[in-house]
């Protein structure tokens, strides 16, 4: 087993930040302590740098068919861009086919990534039905280490469920201790606005956001609040994006639902005027659309006041070449989802850290710990302490970058563009450890594969 000596570094966890040395035998944390001496086969010198928890981005799809193709990153080259942005663990989502088995689905998604991946990952199921005599699936999933699951009030005709569903997956999820990720926007209601603007001939990309009201995310929030309530389950809203969906969190979690929310680096720093650019907006058609720019300081409170809990970032990738392309003619053939896994420690460290909106251990909380906690991974994964997994980056704090699709230092995701383009970022991974294996040193790519499917266990205690 090779060990590792990292020297002189600045160890910042979600709690802790302090200076030492932290000695890695195989695939842990063995020793953190001042200038410690001991034999290593090799040492690394942090000086001057931070060293963090991995990040955890619980929100990614990767080879996932969708909008008619095929997301543009597979979990060889999601995976390795994942590494160069300084996440060492993904959760992506799996589908259960509609009609099949989730099991065939995990199976299915198993099969994308063996053998592929550089970092660690897991999975949440995607259900987009449950029968009654399904339901013992959901109970073996969580047995086989899939303890969350995604369902959608969006998408009508592709992933949506009924409440019925809702309600029938919420309660068995409840009753296993296992957690639902909620898609929360009024599908039914926005596709009709959808097809009243279409008739008008309004299909430019722009129409997207126009045509999926705030208050329609406020009302998915509001309604599957209600329905975790009655079910008792905790709750876990996805890629929120808005002033008004937060609001609807915050009530419920003022009356005691167990409710917790993710928001994204795009809904913090990109806005909807963004689309004002003719066909170039396809690049942003994600779902939720980016908002009205005012929404963005209300989120940055949210995350200052922890009624949102984590930043992922919904990297769902497609080329503007042939794939965004294949909307031209009308916004609502533009697959959904845009690039990001790359980006989002540094630029939200950049945003955040480095503007002063939040500290350096709440960065730590939100882009690794929290979601560890969340999901089942916490020790081992998203704190640097003896015993947990040894992924490690090295964070250069003064580093200067400006992202770019032509920047050998800031993309590596296998898509066209960057939904970046031209944003300068102070803060930057340097190299990065994934179980003790060295996988990126200073910036270049270093082991290709070894990451490995982690078995993630029930929800734990509240987080609040
Ligand atoms: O536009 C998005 N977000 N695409 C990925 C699917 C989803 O809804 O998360
Ligand atoms: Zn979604
Ligand atoms: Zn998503």
């Amino acid at each position: 087993m090779a060990t590792t000596l990292i020297k002189n570094g600045r160890i910042v966890t979600a709690v802790d930040d302090y200076f030492a040395d932290v000695f890695i035998d195989g695939e842990t944390v063995a020793q953190i302590g001042k200038d410690l001496q001991v034999q290593a086969d090799q040492t690394i010198d942090a000086k001057g740098k931070l060293v963090l928890p991995g990040g955890i981005d619980p929100h990614t799809h990767l080879d996932m068919p969708f909008g008619g193709t095929t997301s543009a990153d597979d979990f060889e080259t999601g995976t390795i861009a994942a590494a160069h942005g300084g996440t060492t663990c993904l959760i992506d989502f799996a589908i259960q086919e509609k009609g099949k088995s989730t099991i065939e689905g995990l199976d299915t998604w198993h099969g994308k990534a063996d053998g592929k991946a550089t970092i660690d990952y897991g999975f949440h199921m995607i259900i987009t039905d449950m029968p009654v005599e399904r339901m013992p699936e959901m109970t073996k999933l969580r047995d086989e280490g899939v303890s969350s699951y995604k369902l959608f009030m969006a998408y009508p005709g592709v992933l949506y469920v009924d409440d019925g569903v809702l309600y029938r997956a919420f309660r068995q999820a409840g009753l296993d201790g296992t957690r639902i990720c909620m898609h929360a926007e009024n599908g039914i209601v926005i596709d009709e606005i959808v097809r009243e603007a279409v008739a008008d001939g309004k299909v430019d990309p722009k129409y997207h956001a126009l045509t999926r009201p705030t208050r329609m995310e406020a009302e998915g929030v509001h309604r599957s609040i209600a329905i975790a309530e009655v079910a008792d389950v905790p709750l876990y809203i996805v890629h929120l994006s808005c002033h008004d969906a937060l609001e609807e969190v915050k009530r419920g979690r003022a009356r005691g639902v167990n409710v917790i929310a993710e928001t994204c680096p795009q809904y913090l720093l990109l806005d909807q005027s963004i689309y004002d650019q003719g066909f170039e907006g396809a690049k942003w058609v994600m779902t939720p659309a980016l908002r009205e720019k005012w929404n963005q300081e209300s989120l940055w409170q949210g995350l200052q006041f922890r009624d949102l809990e984590t930043i992922a970032t919904d990297h769902c990738p497609f080329c503007f070449k042939d794939q965004k392309e294949l909307g031209r003619e009308s916004f609502t053939k533009i697959p959904n989802g845009a690039p990001g896994v790359e980006n989002r420690m540094s630029v939200i460290y950049d945003a955040g850290v480095v503007k002063g909106r939040i500290g350096l251990n709440r960065f730590v909380e939100l882009t690794s710990t929290a979601a560890a906690k969340a999901f089942g991974l916490f020790p081992k994964k998203g704190t640097i302490a003896v015993g947990s997994d040894a992924d490690i980056v090295i964070f250069d704090p003064d580093r200067k970058e400006t992202i770019s699709v032509d920047n050998e230092f800031t993309h590596h995701m296998n898509v066209d563009y960057s939904a970046y383009e031209g944003r300068e970022v102070q803060g930057w991974t340097e190299t990065v450890l994934s179980r003790g294996r060295v996988i990126i040193r200073n910036g270049k790519l270093e082991t290709r594969g070894g990451g490995q499917f982690v078995k993630r266990v029930g929800v734990g205690e509240l987080l609040r």
